[in-house]
C-alpha cells in the first residue's frame, strides 16, 4: 500500500509541523475575502530555509500544489486554498536575523509581522516606512508577494521600493539569493523585482533584506470635511503645493457612519459628504502656520467646509482611526471590494465617470468609498443588501466590475492598485495588462514554476 501524501511528508520531514484538523484547515485555508470554502490538503509550518526548500522539492516531485501563507489579511483571495493544496504557513519563520547600521538594512524571515518590523527598525532609531491598518497581522512575505502599498505611499512609495534583497525558493526548489542588499547592481534582469508582486506564483519568499530610513520630521494630522467630490483634488493640489505631505487619505460619509458605529469618535459635527485625513511635516511654528494658511485658503475657496487639527498624539490617533478603522467596521458585511488606481492627473475625470457608473448600476446598494486619493488609489466597497442572495450579489458586482474595468482602461488605470489580483480580479487582468504582456507573464511563470505547483489559479488563472 502506498502512503498518503501527508503520511509520506511526515516520514520525509519528521520535524515538520503539519496540521490536518478540519478547524485548522478552515483557519489557514482562507484570507479576509471569506468568499471561497477552504479545502486544503494540510498546513505545513517549515521552520527554516532548508525545510522550506525540501518541502517545495517534495511538492515538485509529487506535483502537489502549494499556497504560501502569511497573515492571510489579503483581500483578493491570493492566500485561499480551496482545491486540496498544501498551505505553506511561514508563521514559524518570523524572526529578525540581522541589522546592519552601515547598510541601514534589516534582514528578516518572511513570517514576521509588519508591526514587528516597525518595532525592530525603531529600536535602531530608524523606520521601515511601508505602513497600513493590517500591520499587526499581515506578514512581510505577504507584503512582498502583493507589493503592498498603504497610507505612506505618497511619501515613501510601495513595498517594491524598500526591498534590498530577497531569498526565494522557486517552483523546482532552487534557492535564489537576489540582489544581496546592493544599492547599485546593473547586471541584467532584476528577479528580485519580478518576485515582488508575483503573489507567490513564481517563488516563496524565504528571507528579505529591508531598507530602512530616517524617522520623518515631527508631523501634524488634520481632518477636513469637504462639500463635494470636485473639491478633493483641489484641496490635494493646494496642500501638496504648500505642505510636505506624509499622507493624504479620503473617505465618504458612508464610511464615517460605519466607523462611528464601530466605536470611533466623531471629530467634526454636521453632515458632510467627503472627508480627508492628511498628515504633514510640522517641525516648527512656521510649518504649522503654513498648514493653517492652506486650510484657510481652502475654506475661502469653498473647497472645505470644516476642519480640525490634532493637538496631541492621542487626538492624531483618533483622527487616523476614522480612516484606518473602515475595513474592520465593514468586515462583518463581507463587502465586494474594488481596489483601483489611475494617475493622479486622471483622478478628477475618472472619479466623475466612476461616481455616475456606480450610482447607475447600484441604485439600491450601499457603496462605501475610501482610499489613498493622493496616490490615485480608490477602494470601492459594495455592501450586500439582506434582500439579495450571495450569488446574485456577486454576479451584479462582477457585471459592474467589467464596466469599471472598461472605464479604467480608458483612463489608463489599474484594476488592482495594491491588493493584488489573486482569485478576485483574475478575470479582469486584461483590462490592465495587454495580451502580449499576459503571454510573457505566462512564459515567466513556466520558467520559475514549470510544473505549476506555486499558488495555481491565482493571478494568471488556470493555464
Ligand atoms: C486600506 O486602505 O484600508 C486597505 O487597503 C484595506 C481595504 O481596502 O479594505
Ligand atoms: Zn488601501
Amino acid at each position: 500500500m502506498t502512503d498518503s501524501p501527508v503520511a509520506e511528508l511526515r516520514r520525509r520531514q519528521p520535524e515538520l509541523r503539519l496540521l490536518t484538523e478540519p478547524a485548522e484547515l478552515e483557519h489557514y485555508g482562507r484570507d479576509w475575502t471569506r468568499r471561497w470554502t477552504p479545502n486544503p490538503l494540510a498546513i505545513a509550518f517549515p521552520a527554516s530555509v532548508e525545510a522550506l526548500q525540501d518541502l517545495v522539492r517534495w511538492c515538485c516531485q509529487r506535483r502537489v500544489a502549494m499556497v504560501p501563507s502569511g497573515g492571510r489579511t489579503g483581500l483578493s483571495g491570493g492566500a485561499v486554498a480551496a482545491n486540496g493544496e498544501l498551505v505553506v504557513s511561514l508563521e514559524r519563520m518570523n524572526r529578525v536575523l540581522d541589522f546592519d547600521a552601515v547598510d541601514r538594512t534589516l534582514v528578516v524571515q518572511p513570517g514576521i509581522t509588519l508591526h514587528a518590523v516597525h518595532e525592530a527598525a525603531r529600536e535602531h532609531g530608524l523606520i521601515y516606512p511601508v505602513d497600513f491598518a493590517a500591520r499587526g497581522s499581515c506578514s512581510i512575505g505577504g507584503n512582498i508577494a502583493t507589493n503592498a502599498g498603504g497610507i505612506r505611499v505618497i511619501r515613501y512609495g510601495n513595498t517594491r521600493d524598500w526591498i534590498a534583497g530577497l531569498k526565494v525558493v522557486t517552483g523546482q526548489g532552487e534557492l535564489l539569493e537576489l540582489n544581496r542588499g546592493l544599492i547599485k547592481n546593473s547586471s541584467g534582469y532584476d528577479f528580485r523585482q519580478l518576485m515582488i508582486g508575483s503573489e507567490g506564483t513564481l517563488g516563496i519568499v524565504a528571507e528579505a533584506t529591508l531598507k530602512l530610513a530616517d524617522p520623518p520630521l515631527p508631523s501634524q494630522v488634520m481632518l477636513l470635511a469637504l462639500p463635494d467630490m470636485g473639491a478633493l483634488m483641489q484641496v490635494f493640489s493646494l496642500f501638496r503645493a504648500r505642505l510636505s505631505l506624509q499622507a493624504f487619505e479620503f473617505f465618504t460619509d458612508h464610511a464615517l457612519r460605519h466607523v462611528l458605529a464601530h466605536g470611533a469618535q466623531r471629530a467634526i459635527d454636521g453632515d458632510h459628504p467627503y472627508y480627508v485625513v492628511t498628515e504633514f511635516d510640522a517641525v516648527d511654528e512656521v510649518a504649522r502656520d503654513a498648514a493653517l494658511a492652506a486650510f484657510e485658503q481652502a475654506l475661502e475657496q469653498g473647497w472645505v467646509s470644516d476642519g480640525v487639527i490634532a493637538q496631541s498624539d492621542a487626538q492624531a490617533a483618533a483622527l487616523w482611526r476614522l480612516r484606518e478603522g473602515i475595513t474592520e467596521s465593514l468586515a462583518a458585511r463581507r463587502p465586494y471590494k474594488n481596489d483601483v488606481s489611475v494617475r493622479i492627473s486622471a483622478v478628477p475625470a475618472f472619479l466623475h465617470e466612476m461616481q455616475a457608473l456606480l450610482a447607475r448600476e447600484y441604485p439600491q446598494i450601499e457603496v462605501v468609498w475610501f482610499g489613498h486619493i493622493g496616490d490615485g488609489n480608490l477602494h470601492i466597497n459594495v455592501l450586500r443588501p439582506e434582500s439579495l442572495g450571495e450569488d446574485a450579489f456577486i454576479a451584479q458586482c462582477e457585471h459592474v466590475t467589467r464596466l469599471l474595468a472598461a472605464t479604467l482602461q480608458r483612463h489608463g488605470g489599474s484594476i488592482s492598485a495594491e491588493h493584488g489580483i489573486g482569485l478576485v480580479k483574475r478575470a479582469y487582468l486584461e483590462s490592465t495588462r495587454s495580451a502580449a504582456e499576459i503571454l510573457l507573464m505566462r512564459g515567466v511563470k513556466q520558467v520559475f514554476d514549470p510544473h505549476g505547483i506555486l499558488n495555481p489559479g491565482k493571478l494568471l488563472g488556470d493555464a
